[in-house]
């Protein structure tokens, strides 16, 4: 039987079960963002704190919006304009919100670690929206809710995740949610960027030097952005990386006719991914924004336990 959830600080402690419990309760909401009204009662007198100490368009608006959808408030801190500015810690920060007593947290942080250290010292759930290099598991989870939507299952793909593989949390999270259900990683970017020790991540995990070869036969590419944030390394140059490494239509050919081009966002057109390519018939990139929604309203009910539990220990599903 599944454990039920606390906080959601990354994938890697997940098991199969649990994100697929998490999937399940995501797809009827899906088709609740196309409803004319979209509002619901469930989460009513339930407050949702959004502490963003690291930008964010997706994210961010995805979890105020899911919130306000399942009927609770949301206090949001804005970094620039916060009291951060005058040298108050992340955890004076976090005690001084939960002094206001909402009922959950979410939080993006440049530290790797930041959400596990803040629920070690809030009682109330912590959800990780990006640690530094760490995980970004609601990502991971609408990835794979896009693909289950797309191919039917989640079960055994070929993924190929491309580009700035060193830096991407979103490409820890994916690695660990993708490969157990039993999906084979290939990684392929600039040597730098893709270190032998991500081959330790998970089984089934294999580095590819050429793009060519790595997107030959895929089902399922996930391009990600060059996170010039983090990079302390000497940058390659623009044109190597898009000579090396960009995902164009005429490279995307290789993969399987029926496969599918996901990226987090923000992406950076004419740099990691064509626009022909971004903007083509394989691309998810605006399902994934929906599935967002889904997960994340999903997520907030399972952990604000907007309903009864069931024997399982679960909530029944938001609909
Ligand atoms: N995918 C993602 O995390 O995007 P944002 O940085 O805009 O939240």
């Amino acid at each position: 039987m599944p454990h039920r959830l606390r906080h959601l600080l990354g994938i890697e402690a997940l098991t199969a079960e649990q994100i697929t419990f998490l999937l399940d309760q995501a797809n009827p909401l899906q088709e609740f963002q196309r409803h004319p009204l979209k509002k619901l009662a469930t989460l009513r007198g339930k407050t949702v704190a959004l502490a963003f100490f690291e930008p964010s368009t997706r994210t961010r608006i995805s979890f105020a919006t899911a919130a306000a959808r399942l009927g609770a408030d949301t206090m949001n801190l804005q970094a620039e304009a916060s009291s951060l500015k005058k040298g108050e810690s992340l955890l004076d920060t976090v005690r001084t919100l939960d002094a206001m007593k909402p009922d959950s947290i979410v939080m993006r942080h440049s530290a790797s670690g930041s959400a596990d250290f803040v629920a070690q010292r809030l009682e109330i759930p912590v959800i990780n929206a990006g640690d530094g290099t760490h995980e970004h598991p609601t990502q991971a989870l609408l990835d794979a809710l896009t693909i289950r939507d797309h191919k039917g299952k989640l079960d055994g793909w070929n993924i190929t995740i491309l580009g700035d593989i060193l830096h991407s949390r979103v490409a820890r999270s994916n690695i660990h949610l993708l490969t157990k259900f039993g999906c084979r990683i290939t990684l392929c970017g600039p040597g730098m960027w893709v270190p032998r020790e991500l081959e330790c991540l998970a089984p089934n995990i294999r580095r590819v030097p050429r793009i060519e070869e790595a997107v030959e036969g895929a089902d399922v590419m996930i391009v990600l952005r060059v996170q010039q944030e983090r990079i302390n390394e000497p940058a390659l140059a623009m044109e190597e990386y898009i000579l090396g490494y960009q995902l164009t239509p005429e490279r995307l050919r290789r993969a399987r006719p029926n496969a599918i081009v996901l990226h987090p966002g923000p992406m950076i057109r004419g740099l990691e991914i064509d626009p022909g390519v971004a903007d083509g018939p394989q691309s998810c990139v605006l399902e994934q924004v929906t599935s967002g929604l889904a997960v994340r309203m999903a997520l907030l009910f399972v952990l604000l336990g907007g309903a009864p539990i069931d024997d399982k220990g679960f909530p029944h599903a938001a609909h």
